[in-house]
């Protein structure tokens, strides 16, 4: 049969995120040879071919989803939706035997029920295959095989291959996740968004499962995160990428050294917090680079050349109390000072009462989302011999 989708070719693809990442994404697009086309809260717009987004799968550490476009068109009605999507050969992409979930983002003020464009576009791609083949594929909201999305803004409608399928943030290492844990990618962007460049100590008191320092770890070992797992969407397509995919992960693997990697130390004063997070890095294959440490924060010993320590406190809003977490806010101010001068200190936290406790001047305050919840990540220079106060 021949191949109506030309994995070469090179076309729009739109790189998703969380909000306020787009920035730390887009540098780490340009680090890999890609341009940013446009961008808007939640993703960046490049131009790559198949191939290229395999790469971007591997590689990525703070973005969602890789979607690759197969369609686009004007769509003024659902009818233009089902005329247009079944016009594609789905035939020659989705297996008549295989299984298929439709995703979308839909901003037309004339649909008003979000699942009826997917139906749509289901109806449409199943009609099709049937049609060519005799036999149709199964379709659900399982993310674990092929997923195509829809995006449809006003009169205008994009489909796309999510290469990925199942979120890129499930990197597969977190086994244990222990106490609110943080989202992979939301760790990645918080150390990539604090400067953290894996050239310098780095320190994670209140390590919880450990998403941090794996993640320090991960950047510090030049590791492609994308390697942790081998499900990806695209896999399942009928698009013949396995000598391609494996020539991916072969030179991926060859970036990777743990040589150098300066001391990475994490620490909580929970023995589970410790159990899990060192299970989560062994699966990771990070756990020989990540000294672990069951101690009070304030008590974490610290290596003698300065670098990053980031803290990850409860902030009352899910877990604990806010009154019970005041002193905690007002020690890790201390801790800053006494056992930390010449290092750059961090506080991600969604409690900005709570933030004020620490008493020290910020040098920066830089957004992230943490599921609904605004959060920052407060920085403080933590000059040697220099005085701190409220700010
Ligand atoms: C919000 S969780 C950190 C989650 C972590 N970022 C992750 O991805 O799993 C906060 C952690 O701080 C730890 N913790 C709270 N107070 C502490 C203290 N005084 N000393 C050490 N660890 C503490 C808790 O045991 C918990 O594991």
């Amino acid at each position: 049969m021949s191949q109506s989708v030309n994995p070469h070719k090179k076309t729009l693809t739109r790189v998703t995120c969380a909000p306020y990442i787009p920035p730390i994404l887009r540098d780490e697009l340009e680090a890999l040879g890609h341009e940013a086309q446009n961008e808007d809260h939640v993703a960046i717009d490049i131009g790559a071919t198949l191939v290229e987004c395999l790469d971007l799968c591997l590689k990525l550490r703070t973005a969602h989803h890789v979607l690759w476009l197969l369609s686009r068109f004007r769509c003024p009605s659902p009818e233009a939706l089902y005329t247009q999507v079944a016009a594609f050969p789905w035939e020659t992409l989705i297996p008549n035997d295989s299984f298929f979930c439709v995703t979308s983002n839909v901003t037309n003020p004339k649909i008003d029920n979000t699942m009826y464009p997917n139906l749509v576009v289901k109806d449409a791609i199943v009609d099709r295959i049937t049609k060519h083949t005799g036999a149709r594929p199964d379709s659900g909201s399982d993310r674990s095989r092929i997923v195509i999305h829809l995006t449809w803004k006003g009169d205008r409608a994009w489909v796309y291959l999510n290469v990925n399928g199942v979120r890129l943030s499930d990197r597969g290492y977190r086994k244990l996740p222990h106490d609110a844990p943080m989202r992979e990618t939301l760790a990645a962007a918080v150390l990539l968004g604090a400067g953290y460049d894996g050239t310098r100590p780095f320190v994670n008191p209140m390590c919880g499962s450990g998403t941090l320092a794996i993640e320090a770890a991960l950047i510090a070992a030049k590791r492609a995160p994308g390697l942790l797992r081998s499900n990806y969407a695209f896999g399942h397509t009928m698009l013949d990428l396995d000598d391609t995919w494996r020539s991916a992960r072969v030179a991926a693997r060859k970036l990777g050294t743990s040589e150098g990697v300066p001391p990475i130390l994490a620490s909580d004063h929970d023995p589970r917090a410790i159990e899990a997070a060192k299970r989560n890095a062994k699966t990771a294959g990070v756990d020989h680079l990540i000294e672990f440490i069951e101690c009070d924060f304030a008590d974490t010993p610290m290596p003698d050349e300065p670098g990053d320590v980031i803290l990850n406190p409860e902030y009352g809003l899910r877990l604990g109390d806010q009154s019970v977490l005041e002193p905690t806010y007002e020690r890790i101010g201390d801790y800053f000072k006494q056992r930390c001068p010449g290092w750059s200190g961090h506080v991600f936290t969604g409690n900005r009462d709570l933030s004020k406790r620490i008493g020290l001047r910020t040098s920066r305050r830089t957004p992230f989302m943490n599921s609904q919840i605004e959060c920052r990540l407060l920085t403080y220079e933590m000059y040697s011999g220099s005085r701190q106060t409220q700010g």
